[in-house]
């Protein structure tokens, strides 16, 4: 008895620090995200256990193909990869996805063998238009939030209808755009951050309202052949919405949406992990550097023994903090370009150009490529 009023006690705790840290975020947003842009943030560090070990069971894909592609990877992230390829029953999470193969062994990349979910056939997006004459021939597709992105090129651009057409003008008018969409687009994506309240970039919708738009407005363009990308969600592992719209709608996703604001590939992955539950591909729709969730302390007593640890962390969301240091960021998108690539379930990611990302992760320095453009450059001209 006394363990467990103990472990209420410390519960409450660590509740209540978990509650108050939530007016970081609150405050983080307030000055610069455009109501384009998104989220919120996080990191974490777990070891994970990779991509969730998709048992491979889709009918197209031959595990040979898979396994050999991943496996004759010498560099980067391969060990941990290759481990949960590996490791058909770990996870709880078991899912049905049609797994990529991968071809060009030179690069390393794991490219479908159902292409169609792949933008061109090329996995490396942008978030955001501004650098993509800089990007343009080594991205398959891009997006700027809109349901009519246009730039002359090769480069897919991906409609999306943002919110509920009730956060602001823009908002209004993009619902009117895509409820006048005069093509057949081959991919949308579903909400920007339904899950988050709007007025933070993030577009605050019920699940009530996100199930009708979606009923009326995307899924019938599923009949007409375009792929269907599910609401991001802004709260990253810690959502709890999708789930819930997963369960009233009718028709589908094809593709879960994905964003990730973390600092360390570890985070990355938990990411990934998350959503893998889905059952569906995986595009992460934005993708930044950001450092997020702060451990918690827990302590536990267990008879006469206490212990303290880092058992914990700040909800997914609570706090928001853009990394700065050019080496950090450097780092990390060399790790995570390659992860994302080799990754048997993430189909196409882009990095976000938003706003709210501090001053040195955009892509773009006045009209130029800033550093972490060129290193986005570098790192995705390695496969494409
Ligand atoms: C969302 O839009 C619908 C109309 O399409 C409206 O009935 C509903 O009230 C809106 N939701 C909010 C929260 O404004």
């Amino acid at each position: 008895m006394a363990n467990l009023r103990l472990s209420l006690i410390f519960c409450a705790i660590v509740f209540a620090a978990g509650v108050d840290a939530g007016h970081i975020k609150r405050h983080r947003f307030s000055t610069h995200r455009g109501p384009c842009l998104h989220h919120t943030a996080s990191t974490r560090h777990v070891t994970t256990s990779v991509a969730v070990t998709t048992t491979h069971t889709s009918s197209t894909h031959t595990s040979s193909t898979h396994t050999s592609s991943t496996h004759t990877s010498s560099t980067h992230t391969s060990s941990t990869h290759t481990s949960s390829t590996h490791a058909p029953t770990t996870t709880a999470s078991i899912i049905n996805i049609v797994v990529p193969s991968a071809t060009k062994l030179t690069t390393q990349a794991a490219k479908p063998l159902i292409t169609s979910l792949v933008p061109n056939n090329i996995k490396a997006g942008i978030a955001g238009g501004d650098a993509f004459p800089y990007l343009k021939d080594h991205i398959g597709w891009w997006y700027d939030w809109s349901p009519n992105p246009s730039k002359p090129g090769k480069p897919i651009p991906v409609p999306m209808l943002w919110g509920n057409g009730t956060v602001d003008n823009q908002d209004a008018q993009r619902l009117k755009a895509f409820e006048n969409l005069a093509t057949v687009p081959a991919y949308v994506l579903g909400y920007e951050e339904p899950d988050c309240p709007s007025g933070e970039g993030s577009a605050g919708m019920s699940v009530e309202d996100g199930v009708a738009k979606w009923e009326s407005l995307i899924a019938p363009l599923r009949s007409k052949g375009t792929k269907l990308g599910s609401p991001s969600m802004c709260k990253q592992i810690d959502e709890t919405w999708l789930a819930e719209f997963q369960d009233r709608i009718s028709t589908p996703w094809d593709f879960t949406a994905i964003h990730i604001n973390k600092n360390s590939l570890d985070g990355v992955k938990e990411d990934i992990d998350h959503y893998l539950k889905y059952g569906k591909p995986i595009w992460v729709t934005e993708f930044a550097c950001v450092d997020g969730r702060w451990p918690v302390l827990q302590v536990n007593f267990d008879g006469a023994i206490l212990t303290r640890s880092i058992s914990s962390y700040l909800k997914d969301f609570e706090k928001f903090v853009p990394c700065t240091n050019q080496q950090t960021i450097n780092n990390f998108i060399n790790e995570i370009v390659p992860y994302l690539e080799e990754h048997p379930n993430v189909y196409a990611y882009a990095y976000s150009n938003g706003l709210g990302l501090g001053d040195v992760w955009p892509l773009m320095n006045g009209n130029s490529l800033s550093e972490s453009g060129q290193t986005y450059l570098a790192a995705i001209s390695k496969y494409h």
